[in-house]
């Protein structure tokens, strides 16, 4: 396997024509034989995002291209026509896929991301009109018509890997695999597929499922235990791919267990010597507290003057009592149960007790935003919550928190941890899935830790590492070590892109030992 890649190149693109097909470009080119990786997700940062899946899909394929691969995201086109222009160029092809109403109609339109990796945008307004990523009954007629229109643009791009992710892209790799046997120009391409969320697997009914083309002869134990009479799409798309990838080493051990398997735990073990654990990481050009334009002002690890700025520009903005000796906890997160949100709800009362202002912005579950609005208006100056989703603010509230509280039940991997070490906000997280792989417990004498992990999934366990973190805050020369510590923790994907790199070469490195089959097989 090798380690070292080419850096990206900034050649022109390179074009492939197919005379039925129109003109399709597939990038810039890579390091020399650098696989052609399509990479498949329902959700692409800028374009359209609901929650980390989008966060990855908009930023792991730019470091894979910077690791010399060459790399074109694939995904559909939410909304009103009108909107895409600016975003995107029509390429001149269509796509028609079986429907469950007769044919779909895809419109490819090509875009990019801020790094100038491509984007293939399919367009069809019957199923993608609306400007919403999920609209939950119809996602598994709306994806399955996706993912078969990816199938097909894998017949006309010289696409060596398919790197599919969570359940939505699932019946492509299924598809694919079935395919594969007949066509030779997708004979040689092999598949990936990253779980993101065990917890979303796309359960649909045997009917259905055939309606929508999945061909199914038997049912698994899993499906059969679970549901009768359903298929799994995630638990197919696992059996399918010729690799697995989950978003954290210790979260592909937790899946292997019925206690976090969600049912699919024999499969995934099953399945073991082809599944690994890659941990994600952000972009660290655009989460860049030395040049974010979010922040009323910017700082680095070297002169945190800028930090202390932005926690008292924040203070006023969420009215909260203007004070620099007061532990600023910041709280960024869905508000739901995976989440553990609810340990934040328990304690708030002992919470406040220890001495810290709290920051929460999130939206979810309407019991946990009324809890959450009822203990700020009982503590108006030491407890802000703002129930909506906002970015920018988001980027404020890490930069001028001090802690940084992430208490997940699992949690496969995690963003919010990474830019808060990024932003200097020390983490405080409850030991599970890519939690436990990124945040080390401070040790103060040997100056090493970039935050406070607990085991016990209780609000006592919260309040003890919350207090842990208090206690060292008290302590400047300390506090300013644990905080450098944060900030120069690697928290970029350039490792992991070289591992999925390495994936890549792995799966085709079995590929070239098959032989091809004759085109009288072609479908
Ligand atoms: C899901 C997981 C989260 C992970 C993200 C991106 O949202 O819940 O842990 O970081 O996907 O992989």
């Amino acid at each position: 396997m090798k380690g070292v890649r080419s850096p990206r190149t900034r050649e022109p693109l390179h074009r492939v024509s197919n005379g039925s097909h129109g003109e399709l470009s597939t990038g810039r080119p890579g390091r020399r034989g650098s696989p052609l990786v399509l990479f498949a997700s329902v959700e692409v940062a800028p374009f359209s995002q609901v929650g980390g899946l989008g966060d990855v899909a908009g930023s792991l394929p730019t470091a894979l291209a910077e690791a010399g691969i060459r790399v074109v995201v694939v995904t559909p086109w939410y909304g009103a026509p009108d909107t895409r222009s600016t975003a995107a160029e029509q390429a001149g092809v269509t796509i028609t896929v079986p429907g469950l109403a007769g044919p779909e109609q895809f419109q490819v339109w090509r875009g990019e991301l801020r790094s100038g990796v491509p984007v293939l945008f399919l367009v069809n307004a019957n199923l993608f009109g609306s400007s919403y990523v999920y609209v939950a009954e119809r996602d598994r007629q709306r994806f399955a018509a996706f993912s078969r229109a990816v199938v097909e643009l894998m017949r006309v791009l010289p696409v060596d890997i398919l790197h599919a992710n969570d359940w939505h892209t699932c019946p492509a790799v299924i598809w694919h695999r079935e395919l594969r046997y007949r066509s030779r120009a997708l004979f040689h391409q092999r598949s990936v597929l990253t779980i993101h969320n065990l917890a979303h697997q796309g359960i649909t009914d045997v009917t259905y499922a055939r309606a929508l083309g999945l061909e199914v002869d038997e049912l698994l134990d899993e499906e059969r235990a679970r549901y009768p009479d359903t298929i799994n799409v995630l638990a197919r798309g696992i059996l399918a791919a010729d690799a697995v990838t989950t978003v954290s080493p210790s979260y592909a051990e937790e899946i292997k267990t019925p206690a976090f398997g969600e049912g699919l735990d024999r499969l995934l073990r099953q399945r073991g010597d082809r599944l690994l654990g890659i941990l994600n990481g952000i972009d660290t050009a655009w989460y860049n507290p030395a040049a974010d334009p979010a922040l009323p002002s910017r700082y680095t690890v070297e002169n945190l003057e800028g930090k202390a700025l932005c926690k008292r520009t924040l203070q006023r903005e969420l009215d909260l009592a203007s004070s620099s000796e007061l532990p600023l906890v910041g709280v960024i997160s869905r508000l739901d149960r995976q989440k553990g949100i609810d340990l934040v709800v328990e304690a708030i009362d002992e919470l406040i007790g220890l001495g810290v202002q709290v920051a929460l912005l999130g939206t979810g579950d309407t019991t946990l935003e009324r809890q959450i609005a009822e203990a700020s208006r009982r503590y108006p100056q030491l407890v802000a919550s703002v129930l909506r989703f906002d970015a920018e603010l988001a980027r404020r509230i890490y930069a001028a928190s001090d802690i940084f509280l992430m208490p997940s039940r699992f949690e496969p991997c995690g963003i919010g941890q990474f830019i808060a070490l990024r932003y200097g906000a020390v983490p405080v997280v409850h030991r599970t899935g890519g939690l436990a792989d990124t945040v080390q417990e401070w040790h103060a004498p040997s100056g090493s830790g970039n935050g406070f992990v607990f085991e016990e999934h209780t609000p006592e366990a919260l309040l003890a590492a919350v207090r842990r973190a208090v206690d060292v805050f008290q302590k400047p020369v300390e506090w300013q070590r644990l905080v450098r510590n944060a900030m120069e923790c690697d928290v970029s994907w350039s490792r992991s892109a070289l591992e999925y790199a390495r994936v890549y070469d792995f799966i085709l490195g079995l590929a070239t030992s098959a032989g091809a089959p004759s085109s009288a097989a072609e479908r």
